[in-house]
């Protein structure tokens, strides 16, 4: 979409959308300045909250979200997350031991996918038994079948409600626990807020880490001489990341809608519009980034926002930028050949929102 958005950019910054009827932004500033704004533009998408997703801090504004999300940080404070470094390390190996026998991965689903995944079944404190079926849930979450969706959102109902129920009365070391006993202005949580906050998790930060992953693996492959720069150096893999959540930015877009009429580029927006923050676009205005269509991991300053900006940036940032780090240090480290498979055309997922590819293979050796 690289080109399009430039051509936006120059061409239509702010414009309406009249087969969708949305307002789409592709500017920075403009990005930006609706992420500050909550006083106009608001994160409550739908005013009937039935479904667990809608009752989650992503779809709140302040107060409220003020309160739950003062709640759930202290499950993603930096000391917390640090602590799960050697976790991540193994999960890792224990990917990389699967495919050595065979000198091949497809680095999606045997490496980039299953890794977030069982770290948030970890974290929330689901137990081993139960993987599989959370693995299901997770892709189901964010495929395009709507039916297994809907399907999908109703078992989890079930289930996060069972295990809420059980740690009310046993309460263990886990999220749940710390969500069923936590109280908000004096008040319980209600079981579509907990069950919201645990599909928000396997929304938000599965299917993104994933992709941070692979596309970091792609850029290595097809940028001259990056990989070899990172096996010599690899203090320089974080910075490698910024520019791959820059250069890539696994999620494209997010939402607000409207809430009291204001004016954007000279454009009136009433009430109740629903605007398309390209996120995408925004991290290659060429206004901010230098050769924007350069991939460039030296950057003097990145300020991109693939994780968002203001009152409801990414809770998970530094797990995902630690999951990636390390997936991608131990990847380099266990297969410093690795080459992706180019007998294999790459195919970009469908979705407006992800970016990212369907498949990865590799050659290891
Ligand atoms: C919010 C991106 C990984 C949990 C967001 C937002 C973005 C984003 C753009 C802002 C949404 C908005 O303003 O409406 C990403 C990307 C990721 C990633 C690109 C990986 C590369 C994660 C992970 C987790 C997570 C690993 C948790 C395990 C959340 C939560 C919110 C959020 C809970 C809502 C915060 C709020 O509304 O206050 N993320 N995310 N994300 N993300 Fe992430």
């Amino acid at each position: 979409p690289l080109s399009w958005y430039k051509h936006m950019r120059a061409s239509s910054p702010v414009t309406f959308n009249a087969e969708h009827s949305v307002w789409d932004v592709f500017k920075y500033e403009d990005v930006k300045s609706i992420f500050a704004d909550h006083e106009h533009y608001s994160s409550v998408t739908t005013e009937n909250v039935t479904e667990p997703l809608d009752a989650s801090i992503l779809r709140l504004d302040p107060p409220k979200h003020r309160q739950l999300r003062k709640l759930v940080s202290q499950a993603f404070t930096p000391r917390v997350i640090e602590s799960l470094a050697p976790k991540i390390e193994s999960i890792a190996h224990e990917l990389c031991d699967r495919a050595e026998a065979t000198g091949r991965m497809d680095a999606l689903h045997d490496y980039a996918s299953p890794l977030p995944i069982i770290i948030i079944a970890e974290m929330l404190g689901i137990p081993t038994e139960d993987r599989e079926k959370f693995k299901l849930w997770s892709e189901a979450l964010v495929g395009d079948d709507y039916p297994a969706f809907v399907q999908c959102q109703d078992e989890m109902s079930v289930y996060f409600t069972s295990i809420a129920d059980r740690r009310r009365h046993e309460p263990e070391d886990d999220l749940i626990s710390n969500l069923v006993h936590a109280k908000v202005e004096g008040q319980q949580l209600t079981d579509l807020e907990i069950v919201g906050f645990c599909v928000l998790l396997l929304v938000a930060g599965n299917e993104t880490t994933t992709n941070l992953i692979t596309s970091a693996i792609l850029c290595l492959d097809s940028q001259l001489n990056v990989k070899e720069q990172l096996m010599e150096e690899p203090g320089l893999i974080p910075q490698t990341i910024e520019e791959v959540l820059r250069y890539c930015s696994p999620v494209q877009m997010m939402i607000r809608r409207v809430k009291q009429a204001t004016v954007l580029r000279g454009h009136l927006l009433p009430p109740n519009q629903i605007m398309q923050i390209r996120i995408g676009s925004a991290n290659h205005d060429e206004d901010i980034f230098h050769h924007p269509e350069r991939f460039d991991i030296h950057r003097s300053s990145n300020p991109h926002m693939a994780f968002g900006y203001g009152i409801h940036f990414c809770l998970g940032a530094q797990l995902a930028r630690m999951e990636s780090k390390i997936a991608i240090r131990t990847l380099l480290e266990r297969f410093p050949h690795y080459e992706r498979d180019r007998s294999h055309r790459l195919e970009r997922m469908s979705s407006s929102i992800i970016f990212g590819v369907k498949q990865l293979p590799l050659n290891l050796r």
